[in-house]
């Protein structure tokens, strides 16, 4: 008789392999697969160098691979052998027909669904991690139950909250663990298999239980509610800019009040990553179909104005220097959304560099991760864009810098080096609030802060 609980995981993505990397670490009793039709992504989860970088993920990676956690392509194989599935697959914005641009994109959700009803030999538990409109559960309990050989499937929804970047803390350490099932006796029952596994490090008053709907619904507003304050924090930024009030100065006063919070009041250039703005979207998508549209104009908003301030910063560079940009060299310093990852989903960074091409710019991207991701997400501008890793041979020759990802790094360059080597006026845009910006005009450079006033030599 088996000893262990099979644990499937569909999905080897930046939440999947994580989160099931976490998982066997800290349940033994666990044998966790996780599988992906991505043969190559499965092949680099099984090497030295995993697909994505995420800061002490590798340590964990190595410690359980090959012992209770496997990668394979074996989709088929995994689904038999499981007791729990969970499916982390990609949920992007849909780009076609109804709902294009706005509703999410369920078909490598539904495959997953109709692979596991296709291969099942057994009862199943099965849980969304991913990133879900309301409702879905019930759409995914409804093509499950077409099996009529007696097997069972109960369905959960456990959304993830990780960030890239400390997803290894978060997985270890979570602010909450939400996990939504029916309330029928064997909902509950497979809700308490699941708070059993959790409960192996996570405190049980962390682990927190809803009905399905509330569970899919609290990661759409959690994302929502989140952007929120970056989209907030960014409209006071451009009052700021006009008025010699500092965003910094105004983001403290606000912040030391214990009902507002200091978290995720950090300006900058616009949020980015693959989910906030998928999540808002899909939010909106969901309002406007139940005939809320006030409400779905609210959160569009969210949206509209982390477009504004990417637009904003552009504008304000092509009018900072002198109104035109063409046949300029400019240094893009970081590509990745946000530090300590190497995607570049959605990164603001990736809008100002398909922005400044079209200037006709002479341009140079640099980052210390990404630089492979951008590559791929800039290919078809690839002869317009020049991609060098160290900062400084990056901006050899450059008229202006500007800084996108708030990488440690970037605070602590040589910039009176970097100065030495650009072209004069040297411009400084910093996206992220991160350089010592009286000390850089001192040296020389015109600064252009986000939310704070402008520091020109001229
Ligand atoms: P990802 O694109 O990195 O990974 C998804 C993986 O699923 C891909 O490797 C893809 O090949 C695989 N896949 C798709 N269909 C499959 C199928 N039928 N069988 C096997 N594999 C299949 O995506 P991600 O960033 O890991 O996000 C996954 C979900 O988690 C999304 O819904 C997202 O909204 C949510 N989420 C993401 C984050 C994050 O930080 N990235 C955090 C919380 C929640
Ligand atoms: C976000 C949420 O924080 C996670 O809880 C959620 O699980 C995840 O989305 C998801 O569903 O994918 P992530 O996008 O990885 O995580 O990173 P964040 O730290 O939230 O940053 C998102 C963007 O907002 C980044 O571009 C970041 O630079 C920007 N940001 C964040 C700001 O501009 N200012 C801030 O104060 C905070």
């Amino acid at each position: 008789m088996k000893n262990y609980i099979n644990i499937l995981c569909i999905g080897a993505g930046y939440v999947g392999a994580p989160t099931m990397s976490v998982i066997a670490q800290k349940c033994k009793e666990c044998k966790v697969t996780v599988v992906d039709i991505n043969k190559k992504r499965i092949e680099q989860w099984n090497s030295d160098t995993l697909p994505i970088y995420e800061p002490g993920l590798n340590e964990i990676v190595t410690s359980v691979r090959g012992k209770n956690l496997f990668f394979s392509t074996e989709i088929e194989k995994g689904i038999k052998e499981s007791d729990i599935i969970f499916v982390a697959v990609n949920t992007p914005t849909k780009e076609f027909g109804f709902g294009a641009g706005m509703a999410t994109d369920l078909q490598y959700w539904e495959k997953a669904a109709r692979q596991i009803l296709e291969h099942s030999e057994s009862s199943k538990i099965v849980i969304e991690k991913s990133t879900l409109p309301v409702k879905t559960a019930e759409s995914m309990e409804r093509i499950l139950q077409k099996s009529n050989n007696g097997i069972r499937f109960d369905i959960l929804s456990n959304p993830e909250f990780l960030a890239e970047g400390t997803a290894v803390n978060d997985l270890l350490n979570p602010d909450r663990v939400l996990i939504g099932s029916k309330e029928t006796k064997d909902g509950l029952k497979a809700r308490k298999k699941l708070v059993d596994i959790y409960s192996n490090w996570v405190d049980k008053d962390k682990i927190i239980t809803s009905n399905i709907w509330s569970s899919e619904l609290s990661k759409l507003v959690a994302n929502g509610f989140l952007a929120q304050r970056v989209s907030s924090i960014n409209s006071i930024s451009a009052l700021c800019e006009v008025t010699n009030a500092d965003i910094k100065e105004v983001a403290k006063a606000i912040g030391m009040d214990s009902r507002i919070g200091s978290k995720f009041l950090n300006a900058s250039i616009g949020f980015g990553g693959s989910c906030f703005k998928k999540d808002i979207l899909n939010l909106v998508y969901i309002c406007k179909s139940y005939g809320l549209d006030e409400v779905a104009q609210y959160w569009e908003n969210v949206v509209n104005i982390n477009i504004y301030q990417q637009e904003r910063f552009v504008l304000k560079m092509i009018k900072s220097m002198f109104n035109t940009l063409a046949s300029r060299k400019i240094c893009i310093l970081g590509s990745a959304f946000k530090a300590n990852t190497d995607d570049t989903r959605e990164s603001p960074a990736l809008f100002i560099a398909r922005k400044l091409v079209e200037e006709k710019v002479e341009l140079v991207i640099s980052d210390p991760r990404a630089l492979n991701n951008t590559k791929l997400s800039l290919k078809d501008l690839n002869e317009s864009i020049s991609y060098i890793e160290d900062p400084y041979e990056a901006s050899i020759g450059s008229h202006a810098i500007i800084i996108c990802t708030e990488w440690d790094k970037y605070s602590k360059l040589d910039y009176n080096k970097i100065y030495k080597q650009m072209v004069k006026p040297a411009f400084l845009f910093d996206g992220r609030n991160i350089v010592d910006r009286k000390k850089l005009f001192e040296i020389g450079f015109n600064v252009f802060s986000i939310g704070k006033s402008d520091l020109t030599h001229y």
